[in-house]
């Protein structure tokens, strides 16, 4: 970015109510029920413009970094029960549960690791989400969930807890390169009113404070991630949306094609920092 830009981008964001003040202990270590994370590592090579990869945790105040370290305090295990409730609850026409097929989610340790990943059979990038609705509609006969909604993000939350603390890995080459190349032209893309692109603030300007948030890299390696803002599990392409709305931009749609390039790309981004599923944010 040229430094007439950076200034630009600099000013908007002070306009936006960012300061440069840092509150955060960025030295303070994560350690989830005794198990230590990776959240500060070196950046992955295919990253031009950053050398080391941070996870958002470290962007917290001490308060909410401490909620994610004990699984009684992190509000987002509530979900993880809701998703365990779902998970044994028959449904659909062939009066199946989860439960039924995969007798204990433990199945899936590294699952989340490496999605979104390449399906060969449905020749297309598939998320976490995919997965859940290919086997509600194929092997339940049951209703697809809605993308971003309660009762899906509980069921990632459970499959995505089974990976907690494994470094992320996804996939980049071979059939997913095409899209990761989008995903990777929609992060440094500008949009919206306020004309900033992804990479303008988690990029650029990390590390500096917008009212009492301290802005991240945006990393998704603690998705779904509980928010204190809402109260909830929140998706990955449900927190891309919100950042849209906030540079006033019409945000793509949830599932598809464009969020999905960009889940693939932040996913990759983040190669090597650990799964924190489900993390604590603000
Ligand atoms: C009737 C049996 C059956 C039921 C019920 C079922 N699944 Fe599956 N599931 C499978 C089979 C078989 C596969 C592997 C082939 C595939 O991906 O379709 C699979 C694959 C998966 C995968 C991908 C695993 C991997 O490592 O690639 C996930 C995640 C998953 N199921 C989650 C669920 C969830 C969540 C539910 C409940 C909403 C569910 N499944 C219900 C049979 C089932
Ligand atoms: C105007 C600045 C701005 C822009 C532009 C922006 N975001 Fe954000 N984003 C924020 C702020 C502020 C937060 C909350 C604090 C934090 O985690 O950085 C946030 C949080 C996030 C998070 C959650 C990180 C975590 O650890 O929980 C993700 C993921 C994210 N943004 C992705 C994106 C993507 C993808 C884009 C482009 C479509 C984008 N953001 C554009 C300001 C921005």
């Amino acid at each position: 970015m040229s430094f007439f830009n950076k200034i630009f981008v600099g000013s908007l964001l002070l306009m936006l109510g960012f300061s440069t003040v840092s509150l955060a202990d960025e030295s303070a270590k994560l350690v989830v029920e005794g198990q230590p994370m990776i959240t500060r590592v070196k950046a992955p090579s295919h990253m031009e413009n950053v050398d080391e990869i941070r996870s958002g945790w470290t962007f917290r105040i001490k308060e909410t970094q401490s909620l994610q370290m004990d699984d009684f305090e992190n509000p987002g295990m509530i979900f993880v029960d809701k998703g365990l409730d779902l998970w044994n609850k028959v449904e659909g026409s062939k009066n199946k549960a989860c439960a039924s097929c995969h007798d204990d989610a433990s199945e899936f340790k590294g699952l989340r690791t490496v999605m979104p990943r390449w399906n060969e059979s449905a020749n297309a990038l598939w998320s976490l989400e995919d997965h859940v609705n290919n086997c509600r509609t194929e092997q339940m006969g049951a209703e697809p969930l809605k993308w971003g909604a309660a009762p899906m993000d509980s069921l990632i939350a459970v499959i995505s807890l089974q990976s907690r603390g494994m470094p992320m890995n996804v996939k980049i080459n071979g059939a997913v390169a095409p899209l990761w190349e989008i995903g990777k032209e929609l992060f440094y893309t500008r949009v919206g009113q306020l004309d900033m692109a992804c990479s303008n603030c988690h990029e650029d300007n990390y590390g500096i404070m917008i009212r009492a948030d301290h802005l991240s890299q945006g990393q998704i390696n603690g998705f779904p991630a509980y928010r204190l803002k809402n109260a909830k599990l929140n998706s990955i392409h449900a927190r891309f949306k919100g950042c849209m709305k906030n540079i006033r931009a019409t945000p793509y749609e949830v599932g598809g094609d464009e969020f999905r390039a960009l889940e693939l790309y932040v996913a990759s981004r983040g190669n090597g920092l650990s799964s924190e599923a489900p993390s604590v944010r603000n």
